[in-house]
């Protein structure tokens, strides 16, 4: 069993209730992992997936290494290429050899931003499919963070006063590109968990119209905000006019005066979080906001998904 998208789990609601269950007793089942391995090759940097993932693994008995990549370790991925310039492994020796060591491979490998085709062809995933031997387990790709959006799960979970709160997605300002991935998957996640979402952006920060599914797109912010239980809150670069950030739109930072707007609602992030710049101080540090509690829940996101891995 893979995890790499919500398509490997059969039933969302589910997997939330054994992350559930793994937090009210997390070492229950820490023989499950004895003798096994997880590695985790992170080509960038983590503070919150690296470490959730290994207190999720030492949970289960499973010991983990780490293998860093963030100094820039180029694989080869072309068949047939030659091999005289830069690249001094291929895909498939490395992905041969790792399934040697390990018995589950963790990998966090963000989009170039450069190439929409390949970054949305999940090039270097598709690979460590196609010649590792062992599950891999997504920690953040080109297009989604499925581990963030299964902890996302279990803080609304946690927090919901009814069956289908109003849950939005609201894109917020910042001065650097970054990935569409959080907000991808927590547009799929939330929709596959049987949510209705909503996503408000500033016009041309359209997500892939694959990740928006039956989402509403409302592109008045404010009005979005009316009556919502959650904000979920996360900054993207185009996709449209492919990795370019959108400036000059500090309005959109969330402020406390939106979220008045809301049901009294709760603030979501994934973190890490620009202060002042993506959300103002007083909503960050309100009881509203669930930030801290999203990344402690990441921990029994992934001990949920380990533990499904290690049951197969
Ligand atoms: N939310 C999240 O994935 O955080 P890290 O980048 O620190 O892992």
């Amino acid at each position: 069993m893979n995890f790499i998208t919500q398509n490997d789990i059969n039933n969302i609601p589910k997997l939330v209730q054994e992350a559930l269950e793994l937090k009210a007793s997390p070492l229950k089942y820490n023989h499950l992992g004895k003798g096994k391995t997880l590695g985790l090759l992170f080509f960038n940097n983590s503070l919150r997936t690296r470490i959730s993932t290994q207190k999720a693994a030492q949970n289960l008995g499973l010991e983990n290494i780490l293998l860093s990549a963030v100094d820039g370790w180029k694989l080869e991925f072309e068949d047939g290429a030659i091999m005289n310039i830069d690249k001094a492994e291929h895909i498939k020796e490395a992905a041969a050899v790792m399934s040697q060591y390990f018995d589950i491979l963790g990998i966090r490998a963000f989009p170039s931003l450069k190439n929409k085709v390949e970054d949305y062809s999940e090039k270097l995933f598709s690979a460590f499919q196609q010649y590792a031997s062992i599950p891999i387990l997504n920690l953040e790709s080109s297009t989604q963070h499925p581990l963030q959006s299964v902890a996302d799960l279990v803080t609304i979970e946690e927090h919901k006063t009814v069956k289908k709160p109003k849950i939005v997605l609201s894109w917020a300002p910042h001065p650097k590109a970054l990935p569409q991935a959080v907000a991808n998957s927590f547009s799929i996640w939330t929709q596959s968990a049987g949510y209705d979402l909503t996503i408000t952006h500033p016009k041309g920060m359209e997500l892939s119209p694959d990740f928006v599914g039956n989402a509403t797109v409302e592109y008045d912010q404010e009005k979005a905000f009316e009556g919502a239980d959650f904000i979920y809150t996360k900054n993207w670069s185009s996709f449209k006019d492919y990795g370019k950030p959108l400036t000059n739109h500090e309005d959109w930072m969330i402020t406390q005066e939106k979220m008045a707007l809301t049901n009294n609602g709760y603030f979501m992030h994934c973190l890490p979080v620009r202060r002042n710049v993506v959300v103002e101080d007083a909503v960050l540090d309100s009881s509203q906001s669930l930030a801290i509690k999203q990344a402690n829940n990441r921990t029994f996101a992934a001990q949920a998904v380990l533990k499904r891995i290690l049951e197969k």
